[in-house]
């Protein structure tokens, strides 16, 4: 059978994707405010950054506010950017160091001028590394991405400099946020539900999906060693046949 098991190359994904969920349930469970479950969830993030790094994978993207979120109540919202900022004021000199290169994605325009200012200082700074590359979705929506390309693309129709007719799957995935990375291999989503929430729409195409109920802020590098093995014994296909799958992987 051909499954990335059987070459030792495809066995780690070169790109992991998580929808990092739970924080809220996992502070109710002890008594504690939302707060504290986010505030868990970030020390978690960091912890699977580095297992991450120490693993091989190339790019890890990370969920961490979708378009949907703005949708909580104005505190929560407030508490999770403010979480954000210290969170970059804290980690970004160890990321550095770490050799990680920093992105975002996400609608900017919804951030206030403080968070913006951090995420392009962040980036700025991590912008020549080349360890791990670490995406973190923020104010993103799957739709609101190909919307926006979309809408680019439609520009450029318009003003002449596109012809409709060379539109193809190449050109729109070129004008996504993640247009020079690698699709996701795999998607990790914690929290026990069975969605994609908006996420990478696109770019989740033929990801291989790693649904677990442990909370975010319980995910260690325990819980990422099982999602890697499922990832390590699944059979991608990307369509064909198994025989074919196994003449392709030789
Ligand atoms: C995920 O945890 C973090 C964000 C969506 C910002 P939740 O806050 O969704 O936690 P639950 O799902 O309510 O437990
Ligand atoms: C998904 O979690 C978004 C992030 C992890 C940032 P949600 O808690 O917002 O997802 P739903 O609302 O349960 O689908
Ligand atoms: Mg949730």
């Amino acid at each position: 059978m051909s499954s990335p098991a059987n070459n030792p190359d495809e066995r780690v994904p070169q790109h992991v994707a998580v929808i990092m969920d739970g924080n809220g349930r996992w502070a109710r469970g002890r008594g504690m405010p939302r707060q504290a479950g986010h505030r868990a969830g970030v020390k978690a993030a960091r912890q699977i950054v580095e297992a991450c790094g120490r693993r091989g994978v190339r790019v890890l993207s990370l969920f961490a506010f979708s378009s949907e979120n703005w949708k909580r109540p104005q505190q929560e919202v407030g508490m999770l950017m403010k979480l954000m900022v210290e969170a970059l004021d804290r980690e970004v000199d160890e990321l550095d160091r770490q050799g990680v290169q920093l992105r975002f994605i996400g609608d900017r325009a919804l951030l206030t001028p403080v968070v913006r200012e951090r995420m392009s200082r962040a980036e700025g700074r991590t912008r020549d590394n080349h360890g791990l590359i670490l995406v973190v979705a923020l104010s993103y929506g799957g739709r609101w991405d190909i919307t926006a390309a979309a809408r680019q693309i439609a520009a450029e129709a318009a003003a002449g400099s596109l012809d409709p007719e060379s539109v193809n799957e190449a050109l729109i995935a070129g004008r996504l946020c993640l247009a020079d990375l690698p699709d996701p291999d795999l998607l990790i989503r914690t929290g026990g539900e069975f969605r994609i929430s908006n996420f990478l729409l696109w770019n989740l195409a033929y990801a291989e999906l790693y649904f677990t109920d442990v909370l975010w802020p319980a995910f260690d590098d325990n819980e990422l060693d099982k999602a890697l093995d499922f990832y390590a014994r699944r059979e991608r296909r990307f369509g064909r046949t198994p025989e074919q799958a196994l003449e392709s992987a030789r």
